[in-house]
């Protein structure tokens, strides 16, 4: 199992979890978070001086997967998120120990 921490555009958002839904992932979490990139927040010009916005909003999805799926999963969020501009996001992939359903004891790919 793999745990993917996937950061979009907050526009991107719905159309990610959509298609994660499509693949036969419903089940995940979502948060607002702010952060950077390589161009370390936005540099902006107004009434001719330089403004840095240190951290922009963004959407983080984390969702459990199985090993098997690992590839068409990167290929979905990627297509769901891209716009091909600066800012599109990043997926971390961890591996992940144990999964325990609450209800049920359930555990490892079947507890997903
Ligand atoms: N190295 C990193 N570690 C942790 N979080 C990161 C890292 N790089 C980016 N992020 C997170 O991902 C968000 C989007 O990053 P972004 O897509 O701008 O990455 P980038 O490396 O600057 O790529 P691009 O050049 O396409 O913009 C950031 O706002 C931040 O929340
Ligand atoms: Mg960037």
């Amino acid at each position: 199992m793999f745990k993917l921490e996937i950061i979009v555009r907050e526009e991107k958002l719905e159309e990610v979890i959509e298609a994660l839904g499509e693949v036969g992932y419903p089940g995940l979490s979502i948060a607002s978070i702010e952060g950077r990139g390589q161009q370390k927040g936005l540099q902006e010009q107004f009434r001719g001086r330089a403004y840095t916005i240190p951290f922009l909003p963004k959407r983080k999805i984390e969702v459990l997967i199985r090993e098997n799926d690992l590839e068409r999963v990167k290929e979905t969020v990627i297509k769901a998120a891209r716009t091909g501009e600066p800012g599109d996001g990043k997926i971390f992939i961890t591996p992940v120990v144990d999964v325990i359903r609450i209800r049920t004891g359930e555990t490892g790919e079947s507890a997903i």
